[in-house]
């Protein structure tokens, strides 16, 4: 998607067969745009793990190309110490997983360098594929007057190596003629939200505000909400989907308040080998993250700033589960899967 008029993908292979990895780094952002680009799949796994990658696709095609670096740089150690090393990178999205189990079965057959280039390449442009056709299929949703769309954490362009999942659908409304309001929850702690989708909308030139999480289920109450819009990290065989933290309260008060719920993943975000919601793993990250925020001051820099007492510990799972018959819809590629 744009960004100042020119078209990036959050995570891209850079060059030919010599080439290296190129990704957003995402922590900078809103406030600073820069790209890195390494040829070392240590530096990838570091990525993904520090979240200067993130979002279920956006890993998930991160560990692509890092395994076909690994292939290329130190083959020898590709089964016994580069797979474990990207599946251990985060547990939860199981695009990372998949995106594993297809360089492993690529690597099987013993490919040149440039194949399993070839193969990750072919991946990322696959996911990227996925989300426009179910932007399709989710503006067709939302095209039935349901124009004030709440979304939740960046289930963007960022987060999906491009178009996004829920955003995807906002972008082909938006191309389509229409003239959506999106009303985005700041995300807490991380705010991928405030910090993340908000930029991306706005540099699509697509309306949007920011609202505190809190903020959601009154917004419902108020009538201000015509359809709320979400990614997944993983969906389980019967449909529970597991997503950013503050999910599962927004299907709550969208089922009180009778706002349609709709789930936007592409085919590789469905894990049949996971039986119902209830068998995800979820992530607990750090408290630091809960505990400090971080910013930009009045002259530019980057700061980390504590806004809890010292000595207070916190609690932070990255995601929570919403049972299936809280949903409305599953929209993926290939169309809407309803309970
Ligand atoms: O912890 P993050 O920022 O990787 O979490 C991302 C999300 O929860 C997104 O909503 C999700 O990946 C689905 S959209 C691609």
């Amino acid at each position: 998607m744009l960004v100042g008029g020119k078209a990036y993908r959050a995570v891209n292979w850079h060059g030919g067969g010599d080439g290296a990895v190129q990704w957003i780094e995402q922590r900078l952002l809103p406030h600073r745009f820069e790209q890195r680009l390494s040829a070392d799949p240590e530096q990838l796994a570091l990525a993904i793990e520090q979240m200067q990658i993130r979002g279920a696709p956006s890993i998930g095609a991160a560990a692509a190309f890092g395994l076909a670096l690994a292939w290329r740089e130190k083959r020898a150690r590709f089964f016994d110490h580069w797979l474990p090393r990207f599946r251990a990178t985060r547990p939860t999205a199981v695009n990372l997983f998949d995106a594993c189990s297809v360089m492993e079965r690529c690597a099987a057959g013993e490919p040149s360098a440039q194949d399993m280039i070839d193969r990750a390449v072919a991946y990322a442009d696959a996911e990227a594929d996925a989300n426009r056709r179910m932007g399709l299929h989710l503006a067709e949703c939302l095209a039935v007057g349901e124009r004030r769309i709440l979304t939740h954490c960046n289930a963007g362009w960022l987060a999906a190596v491009d178009w996004g999942t829920a955003t995807a659908g906002i972008y082909q409304l938006a191309a389509a003629g229409e003239s959506p309001l999106v009303r985005v929850d700041e995300t807490r702690p991380r705010l991928q939200g405030a910090r993340l989708t908000a930029w991306e909308l706005h540099q699509q030139g697509i309306e949007c505000r920011i609202q505190a999480d809190a903020a959601a289920a009154w917004m419902m109450a108020m009538g201000q909400v015509d359809a709320i819009v979400v990614g997944a990290d993983r969906i389980a065989a019967n449909g529970d989907v597991a997503n950013k933290i503050g999910t599962y309260a927004l299907s709550l008060a969208a089922r009180e308040h009778g706002v349609p719920l709709y789930v936007a993943a592409p085919s590789s975000t469905f894990d049949a080998g996971c039986r119902r919601g209830a068998d995800i793993p979820i992530e607990e990250r750090d408290d630091e993250e809960v505990l400090f925020m971080d910013g930009i001051d009045g002259d530019g820099h980057m700061r980390r700033i504590r806004v809890a007492a010292d000595g207070v510990a916190a609690s932070n799972p990255a995601f929570d589960v919403t049972p299936w018959s809280h949903i409305t819809a599953i929209i993926s590629e290939s169309g809407p899967w309803r309970p």
